[in-house]
């Protein structure tokens, strides 16, 4: 994700563009405005405890950036239903930035990642364990809010942190390994729909929940989130190919330094051709070496793969696009069309 802020001053009053979306109502976009500049200050105040080197450190993807893209989801969730509660609201969206941070922190050090929204990742500023206790202090921290909004959400939360867990070890172990017998782009999609679909479902469904939202509404809500989830994943990692670092705020090839076989690697090797039985011999192992890592991204970059993986996403697309037509029609509908479709188009 880039590295705007979402507060930003480039935002104006008449402008109808929200931490990077246009959202397309002045009115939507002003009170959407108001309510993630109350996520912010939620977010930073409960992590300025007093103990200076840790809020520090658990600040510091904070005020990197990020589009705050799970409190929208939360927020304009909220805003389809018949009487959005503000507060809860403004909580649940904390509670799922908060985690998704914690996991931020915790990936970058499984992934060795130098770099993350533009700015060095906290592992490589500070060190792993460093890095390590950031992510719990902010997951402690998600934590007490979590209790405030009561026992249902703390399920919710759990079963979404279980799930996050689940995908990370998924990914590590790899395609074949346990009971499943499924191909590698379906455990490909099982993987990224649990460490980044999970939270995005749950994020909507905080939106149902805190708005009155019917139950069969609330399905539809996480069906959404499940699916922007997946179109997310697959979308960054498309961008961890095609994009210049300068782009995506990460190094590229990231996923082929750690081995991690992400969509349009499976579907390029899955070609017949010559390039993908060479991309097959080089991403046999994880890429230590530079010069490998070039030619891999340069075959990735020419391969069908890129093509079948947009494929992939569009039809992900199409899925959220489905339940939003159950949903309530309005602003907040409209807003949400837009974010989905502003998940594909940076990826250009
Ligand atoms: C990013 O994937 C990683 C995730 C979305 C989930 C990570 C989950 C964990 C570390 C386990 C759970 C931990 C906690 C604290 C709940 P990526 O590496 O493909 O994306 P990137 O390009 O953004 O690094
Ligand atoms: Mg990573
Ligand atoms: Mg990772």
């Amino acid at each position: 994700m880039s590295s705007d802020s979402v507060t930003g001053t480039a935002e104006t009053a008449t402008d109808h563009t929200v931490a990077g979306v246009d959202v397309g109502d002045a009115d939507l976009a002003a009170d959407l405005r108001e309510r993630l500049d109350e996520v912010e200050k939620l977010l930073v105040s409960r992590l300025q405890t007093g103990e200076d080197f840790l809020s520090e450190v658990a600040l510091h993807l904070v005020t990197a950036g990020g589009k705050r893209f799970r409190p929208v989801v939360t927020l304009l969730s909220g805003s389809l239903g018949p009487a959005p509660d503000r507060e809860r609201l403004v909580k649940a969206a904390v509670v799922c930035e908060m985690i998704h941070l914690a996991t931020l922190y915790h990936d970058d050090v499984m992934d060795e990642a130098a770099m993350r929204r533009g700015v060095e990742s906290a592992n490589s500023r500070w060190d792993n364990s460093t890095a390590i206790l950031a992510g719990d202090f902010l997951f402690a921290h998600s934590s007490m809010l979590l209790a405030d909004l009561g026992p249902e959400a703390v399920q919710l939360i759990a079963q979404t942190f279980a799930e996050l867990v689940t995908g990370q070890m998924r990914e590590t172990v790899g395609p074949g390994v346990g009971s499943r017998d499924e191909g590698a782009a379906e455990h490909y999609l099982r993987v990224i729909w649990e460490k980044t679909g999970s939270l995005i479902a749950a994020a909507a469904q905080f939106g149902g929940e805190y708005s009155g939202a019917t139950a069969e509404q609330i399905g539809s809500l996480r069906r959404l989130g499940d699916a922007v989830g997946i179109a997310f994943q697959i979308a960054d990692d498309i961008i961890d190919i095609a994009s210049p670092s300068t782009e995506s705020g990460k190094t590229p090839g990231t996923d082929l330094r750690e081995g991690v076989h992400t969509l349009p690697m499976i579907y390029a090797m899955e070609a017949g051709s010559s390039d993908s039985a060479r991309l097959r011999d080089l991403l046999a192992e994880p890429l230590t070496d530079d010069a490998e890592v070039a030619e891999a991204l340069e075959l990735l970059r020419a391969s069908d793969g890129m093509r079948r993986a947009r494929a992939t996403l569009e039809k992900y697309v199409d899925d959220a696009m489905t339940e939003l037509d159950v949903l309530p029609a309005g602003p907040a509908n409209e807003a949400l069309r837009r974010l989905v479709r502003f998940t594909v188009d940076r990826v250009g």
